[in-house]
């Protein structure tokens, strides 16, 4: 049987299994609309050039995008015998237009076609991508004035280590969903090419203009080599990689907020809505959400290694292994955006648990750290300041207190020039209120960067 990509070459039809295994209909017609606006840009260059006549153009046009509608409205028939949704468009457009319709594929290939269509779908994903970023940081921005004046325990390695503002932590976040937004920004550069007119491999001896398609779909200009950009997929593992980070970051913060809503830190109450239960345990409130948030970081992470693998010792130009890179970036993308999406509103109907926080405050020696840079102000080298409020903790934890609470007789006997002023920078707070430097939880620093935040992503919350 005769189809669009079988000549007449072949005597015999293809056998039923290799329909089956070939097949990217199943995923790919999710480039439908991309296949549509492709084909019509491409007609109309065609026509711009000569190579169809303008009324042939005309209908090429009308008939797609009739073809389109149809698609959209559930009237279209996804057959066996058409490998994936370009065949089915071109051959539905030469099911109406006959030899109309045959002309469209002139001075292209689907090489050509596929990767300048899943460059399209790839641009709309990465603003897709782009916005629900956004929509988190707003989220992480509107908490800010809210928990303004709480103070957490900063941690390393999971032990506390410096008292640090609750906005300071949230703009944390911010400034990793920025990167991740910068690179996607950099990455939709690159991905924002067309390819269309290198055809199969080599280019084509018909009188085509790239720009002119180029331009037609919005692209920012035209790859310079058939053999490179008929086979590339650079663009579409970075992006994997993109997205990679940015599930990466949401699985920190997913990490995070198990650990907080527990009974152990009792620092965070998820809202209730986001919370499920459990089938025999009648007091469970489980975060299955965060849970979910951080194992799906697993499909992300292991989706490029999948594409990584793929394009592995493919030699130049288009191998059929490509064919495979868009059930992984499909699923990325809409792994991540589902994400982000139910991180959103997580985020900004958390609730933190003031008093046991502020309850807790006093154990794990926060102040030490700025204890030690007191010292350092009042002329005592530091290796030695670190060695002395290291014995100085020692001895409060052996006794169970602050180092607020120690008498001013142990702090003498530490170093003799120590007075009263010691007790002006123990404990959290004034630890907090010593804070100077440049992007630290100080919260004249952080109001300001509160400030920066709220204007960049245009906020009055
Ligand atoms: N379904 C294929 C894909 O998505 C189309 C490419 C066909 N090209 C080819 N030389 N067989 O990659």
């Amino acid at each position: 049987m005769s189809t669009p990509s079988r000549s007449g070459v072949f005597g015999q039809g293809p056998n039923r299994l290799v329909e089956q295994f070939t097949e990217s209909v199943s995923f790919d017609h999710r480039l439908y609309a991309q296949d549509v606006a492709g084909s019509i840009a491409h007609s109309q260059m065609l026509a711009a050039n000569g190579i169809i006549a303008a009324e042939e153009q005309q209908q090429i046009e009308q008939r797609l995008l009739e073809i389109r509608a149809e698609i959209e409205a559930g009237n279209f028939e996804l057959r066996s015998d058409l490998e994936d949704i370009h065949m089915h468009i071109e051959q539905a457009l030469i099911d109406r237009l006959a030899d109309v319709g045959r002309k469209l594929h002139s001075g292209r290939s689907r090489n050509d076609q596929v990767a300048t269509d899943f460059r399209l779908w790839v641009r709309d994903a990465i603003d897709g991508i782009d916005a629900k970023l956004v929509e988190l940081q707003r989220a992480f921005v509107s908490r800010c004035d809210r928990d303004a004046e709480v103070i957490l325990p900063g941690y390393t390695h999971l032990q506390r280590a410096q008292p640090v503002l609750a906005p300071h932590y949230w703009l944390a976040y911010c400034e990793k969903f920025e990167r991740d937004r910068q690179r996607l920004r950099d990455c939709r550069r690159r991905v924002n090419v067309s390819t269309l007119g290198t055809a199969a491999l080599a280019g084509t001896s018909l009188p085509i203009d790239r720009e002119d398609v180029a331009r037609r779909l919005g692209f920012e200009g035209v790859s310079a080599n058939s053999i490179d950009s008929s086979s590339d997929r650079d663009f579409v593992l970075e992006t994997a990689f993109a997205l990679s980070l940015i599930a990466v970051h949401l699985s920190t913060l997913a990490e995070e907020w198990v650990l907080w809503s527990t009974v152990e830190f009792n620092f965070i109450t998820l809202p209730q809505e986001f919370c499920t239960g459990s089938s025999i345990m009648p007091q469970k409130i489980n975060p299955d959400v965060m849970e979910l948030i951080r194992g799906k970081t697993a499909r992300v992470v292991g989706n490029l290694q999948a594409l990584l693998v793929l394009v592995k010792g493919l030699p130049l130009a288009y191998n059929r292994d490509l064919q495979e890179d868009k059930p992984q970036l499909f699923d990325s993308v809409d792994t991540v955006a589902a994400c982000l999406e139910i991180a959103a509103p997580l985020v900004r109907g958390a609730e933190l648990n003031r008093e046991s926080i502020a309850a807790g405050l006093d154990r794990g020696y926060l102040d030490a750290t700025t204890f030690m840079e007191y010292l350092i102000r009042r002329n005592i080298p530091q290796r030695t300041a670190h060695h002395l409020v290291g014995q100085l903790v020692r001895k409060a934890m052996d006794e169970r207190v602050s180092l607020a609470e120690l008498p001013l007789s142990d702090y003498q006997a530490a170093h003799a020039d120590l007075d009263e002023g010691v007790y002006d920078v123990l404990g959290v707070d004034k630890a907090i209120d010593a804070f100077v430097s440049y992007g630290s939880t100080a919260s004249v620093e952080v109001a300001k960067q509160v400030e920066h935040w709220k204007m960049k992503l245009n906020t009055t919350e």
